[in-house]
């Protein structure tokens, strides 16, 4: 059938034709967006789950549900190797700026400025990715010491009255959340929680992988009492082949009843898998309707593709002993595992292991769903794994 006329989309973040099965953590955003506004307290959302699961295009969509209702945004995607002070400087400056814009008196902002140049100045020392422009003269012993733990609750409780001052609240949105170091996580842990104890109008909005398992001591008390920890997850079976369903109906072509049970089969639901085997399966049906079998012809394109685009990537990052590390891991299933059984597959010492563990969690190939567990971070990796060192342990 016609690409061109191809409704699905595989992708990182790319916008699904259909958002299903995430209704309840919409209405989630909806309401804390909502008290928020009218400075009522509730806990700011950290989405979790694996690789390929939505939560970027969920994100990008509350995002969109926060413009709605006036919010300003700060979007910023946390990335490997990059510090939290790069990455929140350049949109919070433009959220200055625009809050400067809004009619008003000037003192407020003028402060957070100063205060922003200050923060700006004692991170600079240490960030030399920072350098940002502002014609400013710094105030001094704010959020200036150079330890941001101090510095970023001062900096989010200035930058939360100049919001309040100006009405417009505002939503912080941080994708990939897991990239943050543990002491930055406890900085953006404890802004919160002070800006919440003085109500001001600023959301949290976070998605990644599981950060709570790694967080220790105040900081996970903390954040358990401040965050909500929605679980993004596979779609069951009914959302998953609505997801297929009624796309290609708007664009007046049935799948088979037997051919959307076996993309359930094959996807367990994953929201990823659905998009690239509708794709697939639609680009290789001669007329409507796609079958059974056109979805299992399909399936040696879509393996072919997933191992390119989605699995082959990040194995090409990783050292021989961590490919061996996450070949043993495979090797004992898909589900969770023991680090303790993955010295014994790997037949080494378990003490042996926190570095290359330290290194595939920085990586984001594996994280640790409960404490002394490991997982893959993509779903169906065990299976990539297992194609490409079929002999374990060779
Ligand atoms: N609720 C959904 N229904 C159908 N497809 C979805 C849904 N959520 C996401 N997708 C698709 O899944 C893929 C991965 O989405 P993405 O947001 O990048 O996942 P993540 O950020 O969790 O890795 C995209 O192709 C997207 O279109
Ligand atoms: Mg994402």
């Amino acid at each position: 059938m016609d690409p061109i006329k191809n409704p699905f989309s595989p992708g990182a973040g790319a916008p699904p034709p259909e958002l299903v099965g995430r209704d309840p953590v919409l209405e989630q955003a909806r309401i804390l967006l909502g008290r928020v506004k009218q400075k009522r307290p509730e806990k700011s959302m950290l989405l979790t789950g694996l690789r390929g699961v939505g939560k970027t295009v969920l994100l990008n969509e509350i995002e969109r549900l926060a413009e709605e209702q006036g919010y300003l945004t700060v979007p910023i995607e946390a990335h490997e190797g990059k510090s939290l002070a790069a990455m929140i400087t350049p949109p919070l400056r433009s959220l200055l700026y625009e809050l400067d814009r809004l009619a008003g008196a000037k003192e407020k902002v003028k402060r957070a400025f100063a205060v922003f140049r200050g923060f700006l100045g004692a991170i600079k020392f240490k960030v030399d990715e920072v350098s940002i422009g502002l014609d400013v003269a710094p105030e001094k012993g704010v959020a200036d010491s150079g330890d941001l733990e101090a510095d970023l609750p001062n900096l989010f409780v200035v930058v939360g009255e100049t919001a309040e001052d100006r009405k417009k609240p505002i939503v912080i949105l941080i994708d990939e959340i897991q990239y943050f170091s543990q002491k930055e996580l406890g900085a953006l842990i404890m802004a919160m929680h002070k800006v919440q104890q003085r109500q001001l109008p600023i959301v949290l909005l976070g998605a990644g992988l599981p950060i709570l398992p790694g967080l220790a001591g105040e900081s996970k008390s903390y954040a358990e009492r401040l965050f909500s920890f929605p679980d993004v997850g596979a779609l069951s079976k009914e959302d998953a082949e609505k997801a297929m369903r009624d796309p290609a109906l708007k664009a007046g072509v049935k799948f088979e009843k037997a051919a959307l049970a076996e993309v359930f089969r094959l996807t367990k639901g994953y929201p990823y898998f659905v998009q690239e085997w509708g794709y697939q399966a639609w680009n290789l049906a001669a007329s409507s309707p796609i079958t059974e079998q056109v979805v299992r012809e399909a399936t040696s394109r879509v393996i072919s593709r997933l191992d390119v685009n989605f699995f082959r990537v990040r194995f090409d990052r990783l050292t021989p002993s961590e490919k061996k590390f996450l070949r043993a891991i495979a090797e004992l299933g898909p589900e969770p595992q023991r680090t303790g059984d993955i010295a014994d597959k790997l037949g080494v010492k378990i003490t042996s292991l926190g570095p290359i563990r330290s290194k595939l969690i920085k990586k984001g190939m594996i994280y640790s769903p409960a404490h002394g567990e490991l997982a893959f971070t993509v779903p169906l990796f065990d299976e990539f794994m297992k194609r490409v060192i079929p002999q374990f342990p060779g």
